[in-house]
């Protein structure tokens, strides 16, 4: 299987659908390590329950490229193959970027190309979408614009708000994250 690491910032729910996905004897990734910029984020705690290796390190006071660096050196001890954002607030360094090219995949909660960066499902709903979505691409130096490689869609209902909307995303985050990893890594080895 191929060593998978997860960074997070937060919540981690789309980081728990790939542990629940990885423990599937037929599962093509492994996950190694969930690491995270915030040694408060909840998933850390769900990780370690979950008997994953964690490490968490702030980025506060850091240059970007210095916190990607520990960053980086943490993934590549752990032996990682494959890196998954799940919910990582941080735009990332060039260099960090370059050195996971074709092997680091985000999960972004709009219909790329469309709602780059935050408040996704707001700027959805202002803009009279019929439909919102997510979105599970490659991740390139610029902030959420790498190849996509799987979407999945939601209608928009009279009365979502932004919460609404987001949870009703979150359900399909869920199911289309692991899936699509577990494509793309079947594809590339
Ligand atoms: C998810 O909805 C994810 O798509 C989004 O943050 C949430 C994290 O939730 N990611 C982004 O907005 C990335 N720019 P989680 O921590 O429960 O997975």
């Amino acid at each position: 299987k191929a060593p998978l690491a997860i960074l997070i910032s937060g919540r981690g729910s789309n980081m728990a659908s790939l542990l629940e996905a990885a423990r599937a004897a037929d599962c093509p990734y492994e996950v190694v390590l969930v690491a995270s910029n915030n040694p408060d984020a909840p998933g850390l705690a769900f990780a370690r329950d979950a008997g994953i290796a964690t490490f968490a390190h702030s980025h506060k006071g850091l240059a970007r490229a210095d916190f990607d660096a520990i960053i980086d050196a943490e993934l590549r001890k752990a032996g990682a193959r494959y890196v998954a954002l799940a919910g990582y607030m941080r735009i990332l360094s060039e260099g960090f970027v370059a050195g996971w090219a074709g092997r680091m995949v985000n999960i972004h909660p709009s219909l790329l190309p469309l709602y780059k960066g935050l408040d996704t499902h707001g700027r959805a709903i202002a803009a009279g979408d019929a439909e919102g979505g997510c979105s599970v691409h490659l991740v390139t130096a610029e902030l959420d614009d790498g190849e996509v490689i799987a979407q999945a869609r939601v209608p928009i209902r009279p009365g979502d708000t932004a919460e609404t909307l987001a949870d009703r995303v979150l359900i399909e985050e869920h199911r289309l994250y692991p899936e699509a990893l577990a494509a793309y890594i079947r594809d590339h080895g």
